[in-house]
């Protein structure tokens, strides 16, 4: 047992660093307790939960985003979703997390496709959602449905809740740890976008966790086909073996879609 005084001696330290500042102090505890647990030094267990962090969340924000800046940009902008102004900004920024922007060339195709069979969706639970929330527009929601969406950056979290008061879209984000817990949120359905290989980083046992526990008649799960350094070799083989083994246990319905840069899957509970 980790003694509680240095946890959060360690919580202090890590989050001094500009990059971790924003970040769950639920999830900075978590990975800090893992890397006293494994009887570091204290210096020792800051950098590696800082690692730890860098790979679960700062690695996908390759340069700190300009919120400030892209806050008085959106200001300016039209509310309404599908105007072109407020679509090229949306664009603009999602290039800011490399999870959206390698979605960006098939953005018109990939909610349409996967959601096709059973929008327009009524409620939508975005779990780690990075700047996703931006890709709103695209989305087949129907007028007055509902956008949760949920990661461990505060500042990421806060400039989404911006975007969705700016577009009159009902819902919000929220700052959680979905290791620590699964939301209870019920909504018709849930987008785990490149989510599990990531928190699997953390905890092991969290995909299946997440996918059962989740309270959504449909989750689009999806992985990606590529490293971030752009290496493919098997990775879409590796990660739907992978996902297949996981929900083997279920009768859920599986629908596949592969795209260039994502392999996406649409579980029907
Ligand atoms: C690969 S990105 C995917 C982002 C988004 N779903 C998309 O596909 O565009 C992984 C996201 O998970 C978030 N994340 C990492 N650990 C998390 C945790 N324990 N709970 C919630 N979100 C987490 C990161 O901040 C990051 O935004």
């Amino acid at each position: 047992m980790v003694e509680d005084n240095l946890l959060d001696e360690l919580i202090k330290s890590v989050r001094e660093g500009a990059r971790y500042k924003a970040i769950s102090a639920e999830l900075v505890r978590r990975v800090g307790a893992q890397e006293l647990a494994k009887g570091r030094s204290f210096k020792e267990a800051v950098k590696a939960t800082r690692n730890k962090l860098h790979q679960v969340g700062g690695a996908y924000q390759e340069t700190p985003i300009p919120y400030e800046r892209l806050l008085g940009e959106l200001q300016t902008l039209p509310h309404e979703p599908r105007d072109p102004a407020l679509q090229a900004f949306c664009r603009r920024v999602m290039q800011f997390h490399t999870s959206t922007n390698e979605r960006l060339p098939v953005l018109e195709r990939f909610f349409n496709e996967t959601l096709a069979e059973i929008g327009p969706v009524q409620s939508i639970l975005d779990l780690a959602c990075g700047l996703n929330p931006l890709a709103r527009p695209w989305i087949p929601l129907v007028e007055g449905g509902q956008y949760f969406a949920c990661d461990i950056y505060a500042d990421m979290v806060a400039f989404a809740n911006a975007f969705l008061a700016h577009t009159r879209q009902d819902g919000r984000a929220e700052v959680y740890d979905l290791v620590q817990e699964v939301p209870a949120r019920p909504v018709q359905v849930a987008l785990a976008l490149k989510t599990i290989p990531c928190l699997e980083q953390v905890d092991k046992e969290i995909g299946l966790r997440l996918l059962e526990g989740v309270q959504a008649g449909h989750i689009l799960v999806s992985f990606p086909a590529h490293s971030m350094g752009g290496r493919s070799k098997g990775m879409v083989k590796n990660y739907e073996s992978h996902f297949r083994e996981m929900v083997s246990v279920h009768s859920w319905l599986v629908k596949r879609f592969e795209y260039p840069g994502e392999l996406a899957f649409l579980v029907s509970k």
